[in-house]
């Protein structure tokens, strides 16, 4: 176990080396060398919800809304089993009326048949009778980050959530897991109003709830959003270092669980971002299989960067990187 004040010590020290070195061991022995690649399939720009952080809610009239057909989703998936990934994420924009349980559920039953794929959902808050239908669809993992423990902080960015007494987000995740799903969650780090101490509470969050997996990024400002545009601020450091910190302490936490160096990471260091986060724990890298012609739509962020899978040199150069760490591509 692990107290807050350890915690906190963790995030706050001068220096992480060993917490990084101690987040390797452990990843190599419950993981070994192998790097997971799970291919991010981008569906749809077009959401009904009203984020205020993100760059695709829906009264952001800069977007450009896009969705996918069926046939280019399945040829993505197509291509991750053709680069021997394993996985597939599907994710959305939240949209309940592009993304029905029937049509979800016949996308999830073909990819398997055609293409052999793992297929993660990333879909946002649905009914349990949906994830349900999806899972006896052949759905293998839910992904729906709960990106804050602190409920005020919340339902301040979240327009319309319901004002319950448990976070929306982790009584799905906990009906999933129910529904036998494998569950993954996670946290934006440096949220405007976020404090050091809430994510103290949100890493004792994800071992409470045993995720399977846990993606964490840095919070980097939009600027057709109300957050972006605000000049409120927050004591928990948008930086490298300090989402790296967050990798290796869920390691120590979570010794099994995937965890992935983030788009976002990379984002905010486009040279150093996903060495440094494979060499503080992660175990899974996502590289980007949407069409190049629907990418621009997708920008929940600013200049959001995409390891462009097709491209043999740049997935190459993710290959590189991963033997330049003594780390190799692992299919599952
Ligand atoms: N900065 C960083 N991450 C963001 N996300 C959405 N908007 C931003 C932003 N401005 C993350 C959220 C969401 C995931 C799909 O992308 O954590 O769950």
């Amino acid at each position: 176990m692990m107290t807050r004040e350890e915690i906190l010590h963790h995030l706050t020290a001068p220096s992480a080396a060993n917490l990084f070195a101690e987040a390797r061991q452990i990843r190599q022995s419950t993981k070994g060398n192998g790097i997971f690649l799970r291919g991010l399939i981008e569906l749809s720009s077009i959401c009904q919800r009203n984020c205020l952080y993100c760059g695709m809610r829906h009264d952001n009239p800069k977007v450009h809304r896009y969705a996918m057909q069926d046939d280019e989703i399945v040829a993505c998936a197509a291509l991750a089993a053709q680069l021997d990934f394993g996985t597939v994420v599907l994710q959305a924009g939240e949209c309940e009326r592009l993304w029905t349980r029937e049509r979800v559920s016949t996308l999830i039953r073909r990819i398997k048949a055609e293409t052999g794929q793992k297929v993660t959902l990333s879909l946002g808050e649905r009914s349990e009778a949906d994830t349900a239908e999806w899972k006896a669809a052949g759905a293998d993992r839910y992904l729906l980050r709960f990106e804050t423990t602190d409920r005020t902080l919340f339902n301040q960015i979240h327009p319309g959530s319901p004002q319950t007494d448990e976070h929306p987000r982790v009584a799905q995740l906990l009906r999933m897991r129910e529904q036998g799903y494998e569950i993954g969650s996670g946290v934006m780090l440096g949220i405007p109003g976020q404090t050091l101490d809430s994510v103290v509470t949100d890493l004792l969050t994800f071992q409470t709830l045993q995720l399977d997996m846990v993606g964490l990024g840095p919070y980097l400002r939009h600027p057709e959003t109300p957050l972006g545009q605000s000049a409120l601020t927050s004591e928990v450091p948008v930086s490298v270092d300090f989402t790296c910190r967050c990798y290796a302490i869920t390691r120590l936490l979570l010794p099994n669980a995937n965890i992935p160096s983030t788009t976002a990471l990379s984002t905010l260091d486009p040279i150093n971002g996903r060495t440094q986060g494979l060499s503080s724990g992660a175990n899974v890298f996502m590289p980007n299989l949407t069409p190049a012609f629907y990418r621009e739509g997708y920008q929940i962020y600013p200049g959001k960067i995409c390891v462009i899978a097709p491209q043999a040199d740049s997935l190459d150069a993710l290959k590189a990187t991963f033997t330049t760490l003594g780390l190799h591509q692992q299919n599952g």
